[in-house]
Parts: C-alpha cells; structure tokens; sequence
C-alpha cells in the first residue's frame, strides 16, 4: 500500500524534483499549494506538480488570515529581527505548517514534506510547528537528506522529464510573501560585494525613485487607510507596498544570525513592512505613556525572536501577543511620512487619544504646566544622587 504525502510545493526547482524523489521512496504526493501573497500562476503550478508525479494537486489562498493573524500582530509588536528585518518568511512558516496539517488530516495522509534545506532557520519552523499541531507525523524533507547542488537537481529534471522554468544561471535564492521577499545565495554570499539591482523586484533604486508623502491611517494597532483611502487588509499591504517600493523604500542588507548558528547575508526587500512598521511605531509614540513603551520594547524584541526562531506555536508566543494586544487600545490615529531616498521620515501624527498636551508642552505664555510643582519634584528625583556624592565625599575626607 502507497502512504500518502503532503509536500509543501512551491513550484520551484527544489519541490519538483522533491515530488519525483518522494513518489521514487514509495510515497503518494499530494502538492501543496499556500498562497500568502507570493503571485503565481496556479494553472503552470498545478500541470507542472502533475508532471513531477503528484497524485493530487491543491493550492490554497491563506492572504487573508496571513495577514490579519500573523503580519497584524507583528505589526502590533513593530517586529523586526535583530532591530532590521521584518519577518516575512519566518512569519509565514508557522501557517504554512498549519495548513499543511489540515490536509494531511483531510487526506489522512502518513508523512508531510518541505523543501528546506539542512542549513536554515525554516527547516526548524516547520519541523517544530508541525510535530506541536500533529504528533506522529513522519516529516521528510528531501533537500536536507539528499545533498543534490543545483546543476544536480537540473540534471535530475532533465533526466526524468520533470517540468522545470530554472536555468543554471538563476542567480538567488528567494522567498516571497505579502510581508517582503527574502533574497539570499549567489553572489551575495561575499558580504563586501554591493547587492546588484538585480536581487529587488519590488524597489525603485532608492537613487532615482521619485521621492514623496503618504498617510496611514490606523485603528487599535491596525492599519486601514492609506492616504485616506480606506482598504481590507491584504489590499493595504498591496497598496503600501505599491506607493513604498516606488519610493524606493524597504531595501534591507543583514548580517543576520540564524538558529543554526550560521551567520549569513541576507537581503530583504520589504516596502510595505517597513513603512508600515514606521507609522505605527510613531503613532505608539503619540499615544503610550513613557514607561509602556519603554517596557513594550523588550516584548517586541522577545516577540520578534520567538517567531524567528520557530516558536509560533507556544504559549510563549500566545502570552507575547496578548501582551502586545493589550496596549494597542489607544493607538488609532494617522501618521504622515515622507518617503525619500530609500529613506522613510515621520513628518507629522495625529490621534483622538494623543498623549501629548500642546498646553503642557508650549514655550509660550498662559501654559498649563506648574512650574511651582516642577522645582519641588526635582528635589525629589536628585536626592539619591545627592547622597551618593556625600557619602563619597566623606570616605575620601575621612
Ligand atoms: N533568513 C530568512 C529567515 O530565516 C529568510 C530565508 C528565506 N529563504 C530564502 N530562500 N531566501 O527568515
């Protein structure tokens, strides 16, 4: 008897020569599928899966709750891995996993498959999420156990007949979603060498992107219009991404630290993550008392590793995002930024529940600020200072 397979199918080199190499060790490969913003064409996907040897074929559109259950709330906790990138992929994986589950359990399937590597932090996503959502399950993942290089996978296409676009001089290797694309192998490899345009698809070169202004428009920590323009969620990140990338906003070159303890060069291309992140940072600034977002930012530094490093499902990750969840009451407003040289600039920010006071904060007269009150708090606030300076004073004296 045949044991059915669920593979997470990409389209891509490494997936259809997965799917020939599973139906090779016995399996019955059903191909997979998610669409979380990365646009392909389903009709090439599905022939190309079938000419690989897949039994079945499904392709499933998750864009919506990608974004309202994942990119929302890292936008919520302003995530960004080591203070720069912000997540797309490592976001992704853990609902990929997830649906990838439901099929197994619909299809009754024995084992699930993806196309990480040996090497990266996605082999770890996945593992982790899928034996937390369904114990017992076999995980294969082909490219970590059969070795094969590039040129070896396109000679192994060639050799079985399995319908593949790549060429040898496909020059990286790239993941993409609503979030960002993330661009990594070839030339990029040699951290001194400039990333060639070559690697953006969705920025203008910030030197020559005509620079510009936008409002975004958020309510409880969700962004819904962007220059007064209202849009459902995955049409925003379309349309941020869009008057972003134009600007030539989002490009990312990072040293980054992976969970393998591999460092490597990574390029990201993540216009609307990055300006998004920006408007709702400084709206928070507009809106949270001082020791909130003091405290906050140690949770979204947590926030941000836990998903990058494969722990979406946890009660670690639930606990951080209800934390983050409970401050977002008052961050409803709009922020306006200038996009400028690759560069994003807050030039202004409006809120109902605004924290600033423009009768405390004015240099002019009529005030509301006690100055009275100010002389006898800084009484207060120096004496342990004070002391300390005393006691010093004494000892060297003594
Ligand atoms: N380094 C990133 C991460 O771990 C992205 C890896 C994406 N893979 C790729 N083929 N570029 O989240």
């Amino acid at each position: 008897m045949t044991k059915r397979l669920v593979l997470a199918y990409s389209g891509g080199l490494d997936t259809s020569v997965a799917i020939h190499w599973l139906t090779a060790k016995g399996y019955d490969v059903i191909a997979t599928t998610i669409d979380v913003g990365e646009s392909k064409d389903n009709e090439t996907l599905a022939k190309r899966a079938f000419g690989a040897g897949a039994v079945d074929v499904r392709v499933i559109d998750l864009k919506q709750e990608f974004a309202t259950e994942f990119l929302w709330p890292a936008l919520k906790a302003n995530a960004l891995y080591q203070g720069r990138y912000p997540l797309a992929t490592a976001l992704a994986r853990p609902l990929l996993a997830k649906a990838l589950c439901q099929v197994a359990d619909e299809t009754d399937a024995v084992a699930i498959a993806h196309g990480s590597t040996g090497k990266g932090n996605d082999q770890v996503r996945f593992d982790v999420a899928i034996a937390t959502l369904r114990p017992g399950t076999q995980i294969v993942a082909p490219a970590r156990e059969w070795g094969l290089t590039r040129a070896e996978e396109i000679a192994y296409a060639a050799e079985y007949g399995i319908p593949v676009q790549a060429t040898l001089d496909a020059p990286f290797s790239v993941d993409a979603n609503l979030w960002g694309r993330s661009v990594e192998g070839g030339v990029l490899e040699d951290p001194w060498t400039s990333p060639p345009e070559a690697c953006y698809e969705w920025t203008e070169n910030p030197d020559t992107a005509q620079p510009r202004e936008v409002a975004v428009t958020f309510e409880a920590g969700v962004p819904v219009a962007v220059d007064g323009v209202q849009f459902a969620p995955v049409q925003l990140i379309a349309e941020a991404q869009a008057i972003a990338g134009a600007a030539g906003v989002g490009r990312i070159d990072l040293m980054e630290d992976r969970l393998v303890g591999i460092k490597s060069r990574e390029i990201y291309e993540a216009p609307a993550a990055t300006l998004l992140i920006a408007a709702h940072q400084e709206l928070e600034f507009l809106t949270l008392p001082r020791e909130l977002l003091q405290h906050k930012a140690g949770i979204e530094q947590t926030f941000a590793q836990t998903v990058y490093n494969g722990l979406w499902f946890t009660p670690l990750r639930e606990a951080l995002q209800a934390y983050v969840t409970s401050t977002q009451a008052a961050v409803t407003g709009e922020v306006r930024l200038r996009l400028a040289h690759g560069k994003v600039t807050v030039v202004g920010r409006k809120s109902p529940y605004s924290v600033y006071s423009h009768d405390l904060a004015t240099y002019d007269k009529g005030d509301l600020f006690d100055h009275t009150a100010a002389v006898g708090f800084i009484a207060l606030y120096g004496l342990q200072s004070q002391a300390y300076a005393q006691a010093q004073k004494a000892q060297t004296h003594a």
